[in-house]
């Protein structure tokens, strides 16, 4: 058998992305391990999570370096001391050089809050509503140097009511954010798991 994909996830805020892989990844049928948390916020709710589990979490503070590159080469010390093989970013509010998602290529993937192409960047749920969108969602993708660009591996598609507000919306859509995540991590730990040595 191959050995599990080692994990980490990067968060910047509440982690329920990161709680939702974290469970996943704990059923013993899962060929991925949760090794790793990393923060970029010392403030994120998400770090408790890794507590409780029992998770190592690295905080890396993007506001003590002077530039992203600093910045990334301390993320980049952690992954490479925790051996990671894949990187779930989960909520990761923290533009990511070209260089980096380079050097991941194929091994980092994203969340974002929207049927992609459509809505990249802040505030999907809001310019959804303002456009009078019928159908709202999420996806899991690849990420490539272009924000929120990339191939997309998992959509989850929700209605959008005509009394919604980006909050009833945003509920909506993270329900199936939970269902999307674990979904295309499967996907890629099947890649994965048969080009490990
Ligand atoms: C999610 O909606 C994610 O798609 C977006 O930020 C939110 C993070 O939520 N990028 P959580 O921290 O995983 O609860």
């Amino acid at each position: 058998m191959s050995k599990p994909v080692r994990v980490a996830i990067l968060f910047s805020g509440r982690g329920s992305n990161m709680e939702t892989l974290a469970q996943h990844l704990a059923k013993p049928d899962v060929p991925g391990q949760f090794v790793l948390g990393v923060s970029n916020r010392p403030e994120a709710g998400g770090i408790g999570l890794c507590t409780r589990a029992n998770i190592p979490c690295a905080v890396i503070d993007h506001k003590a370096y002077d530039t992203r590159e600093d910045f990334e080469a301390d993320m980049q010390k952690a992954l490479a001391s925790a051996r990671i093989d894949l990187i779930c970013a989960a909520g990761f509010m923290r533009l990511l050089t070209p260089e980096f998602v380079t050097h991941w290529h194929n091994r980092i993937i994203n969340i974002h809050p929207s049927l992609l192409p459509a809505y990249k960047g802040l505030n999907t749920h809001k310019r959804a509503l303002d456009d009078g969108a019928k159908q709202h969602g999420c996806s899991v993708h690849y990420m490539r140097a272009e924000m929120d660009d990339g191939p997309v591996i998992v959509q989850k598609h929700v209605p959008v009511h005509a009394d919604d507000t980006p909050d009833t919306l945003a509920t909506r859509v993270l329900a199936q954010e939970h269902v999307a995540y674990p979904e295309a991590l499967d996907i890629v730990l099947e890649k994965l798991a048969s080009q490990q040595p």
